[in-house]
C-alpha cells in the first residue's frame, strides 16, 4: 500500500517528532492540515506518554505519530562523569551556581522500558517510530499485531537494512544536515555522515520498503526534491521550531532567527550523543573535546540541562540545546497549519517546474 495510505495522511509531509519542542497542539494542527503531526516521547516516561497521546486525541481525529528512543542504556562511568563536571565548573561559576554533585541517566531507553511498551500497546497511537536503533523482535511483533504503523530512523545503508529486517513499515533516511540527534545506532562507530541526497538515493535502491527523506528540508522545493529522489514523503523538523505551537523558549527562537542559524554544529557535548545545534556557547565549549571524555547519553544531558537553567536564570541563553538543521535560516514562524498549507502550495508549484 502506498505510504500515505498506510500513514493515513493526504500530503507527503511529516512533521518530525521533536522531544522538548513538538507539542500536542503542534502535532494535532499538522495532522488536521492533512500532513502527519508528531511528538517525541524520548524525554518522558510511560505516564507522560499516556497524557501526551490523550492530549493529541483531544485535538484531532486524524492519524498522528509518536517517537521513542532505542539507545543502548547508558554506561555510567564515575571517573568520566566527575572529570566532566570539573570541566564544566568554570562555566557554572559566572552564574553563581555549582554543577550537580553527580549525574544520572535521566531518560530510560525504550529498550528497557516495559511500561512504555504497554502504553503504546494499550493506547495505540497510529504511528510509532524508533530513533537510535530498533527494539527487539518481540516488541516489533506485538506493536505490529496491535495494528500500529512502525518507522525507524537510519543514517546509513546498514542501519536501513537492519530496520527493514526488524520489520518496520518505512525507514526515515536522516541525512547529516538534519537538526537534533543523529539517529546513529552506535554513537562510537565510524560515521560516514551521509547527506540526505545520497542517503535517500542509497536507501531507495537498497530497501523494499518506503523511504522518508529527512534533513535540511525546509520548503516545498525541498520536499519536491526528496520525492524526485524516490522518497515517498519528507520529514521536516527545523521548519516547525518557530511555529507558535512549539515549546521552543524565547532564547531558542531568538537564536534561530539570528546569524547562529548559518552555523549549525554537530556536537556530543550537550547530551552525550552527536546532535546538530545552532552554534552557541555550548557548541563552542564542545569543540575539540574527544568523544570519550563526554559521559554517555543521556548522562551528560543532565549536566547540560543544569548549566542551561543556571545560565537562563542569569539571562544568558547561550547554553541551550538549540537543535536545528542546516536549513535553519529558512525557518518561518507561521502557525503549524498555515505552514503545512504553505508547504503544500510550494510543493505543487515546485512539481509544476517553479522554484
Ligand atoms: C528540535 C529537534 C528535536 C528533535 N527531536 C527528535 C526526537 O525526539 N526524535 C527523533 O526521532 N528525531 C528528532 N529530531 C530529528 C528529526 O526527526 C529529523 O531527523 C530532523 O528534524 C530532520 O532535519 P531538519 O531538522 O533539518 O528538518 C529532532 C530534530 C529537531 C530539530
Amino acid at each position: 500500500m502506498p505510504l500515505l495510505d498506510t500513514l493515513g495522511i493526504d500530503l507527503p509531509i511529516l512533521q518530525a517528532p521533536m522531544a522538548g519542542v513538538a507539542s500536542p497542539a503542534m502535532a494535532a494542527a499538522v495532522s488536521n492540515a492533512g500532513a502527519l503531526g508528531a511528538v517525541g516521547l524520548g524525554a518522558t516516561d510511560a505516564p507522560g506518554a499516556r497524557k501526551t497521546i490523550a492530549a493529541i486525541r483531544d485535538l484531532t481525529k486524524r492519524s498522528f505519530h509518536v517517537n521513542v528512543f532505542c539507545h543502548r542504556p547508558a554506561k555510567p562511568d564515575a571517573a568520566v562523569e566527575l572529570a566532566w563536571l570539573a570541566r564544566l565548573r568554570p562555566h557554572f561559576e559566572p552564574f553563581g551556581a555549582p554543577p550537580p554533585a553527580q549525574l544520572r541517566e535521566i531518560y530510560r531507553s525504550f529498550l528497557a522500558d516495559e511500561a512504555m511498551l504497554a502504553v503504546l500497546l494499550a493506547d495505540k497511537p497510529p504511528v510509532v517510530s524508533f530513533h537510535f536503533g530498533v527494539p527487539p523482535p518481540e516488541a516489533i511483533r506485538a506493536l505490529r499485531e496491535a495494528g500500529l504503523v512502525l518507522m525507524a530512523s537510519a543514517t546509513s545503508v546498514a542501519e536501513g537494512r537492519a530496520a527493514q529486517q526488524a520489520g518496520v513499515h518505512a525507514v526515515v533516511a536522516q541525512g547529516y544536515e538534519a537538526g537534533g540527534h543523529r539517529g546513529v545506532f552506535d554513537p562510537d562507530a565510524q560515521d560516514a555522515c551521509l547527506g540526505t541526497m545520497a542517503l535517500t538515493r542509497l536507501l531507495v535502491r537498497e530497501l523494499d520498503i518506503p523511504v522518508v527523506a529527512a534533513g535540511g528540508i525546509m520548503d516545498g522545493a525541498g520536499i519536491a526534491a526528496a520525492l524526485r529522489l524516490g522518497a515517498a514523503a519528507a520529514q521536516l523538523g527545523t521548519a516547525f521550531i518557530a511555529c507558535p505551537e512549539s515549546n521552543a523558549d524565547a532564547g531558542y527562537r531568538a537564536a534561530l532567527a539570528s546569524d547562529a542559524a548559518n552555523h549549525t554544529v554537530v556536537t556530543r557535548a550537550i547530551s552525550g550523543r552527536p546532535a546538530r545545534c545552532l552554534s552557541n556557547r555550548f557548541t563552542a565549549l564542545g569543540l575539540e573535546i574527544p568523544s570519550q571524555q563526554v559521559p554517555s547519553y543521556p548522562i551528560a544531558y543532565e549536566a547540560a540541562k543544569a548549566l542551561n537553567s543556571a545560565a537562563k536564570a542569569a539571562n544568558e541563553t547561550g547554553y541551550g540545546a538549540h537543535w536545528a538543521g542546516q536549513g535553519a535560516p529558512l525557518a518561518r514562524s507561521l502557525p503549524a497549519a498555515e505552514l503545512v498549507a504553505t508547504l503544500a502550495k510550494e510543493l505543487e508549484q515546485a512539481a509544476a517546474g517553479g522554484r
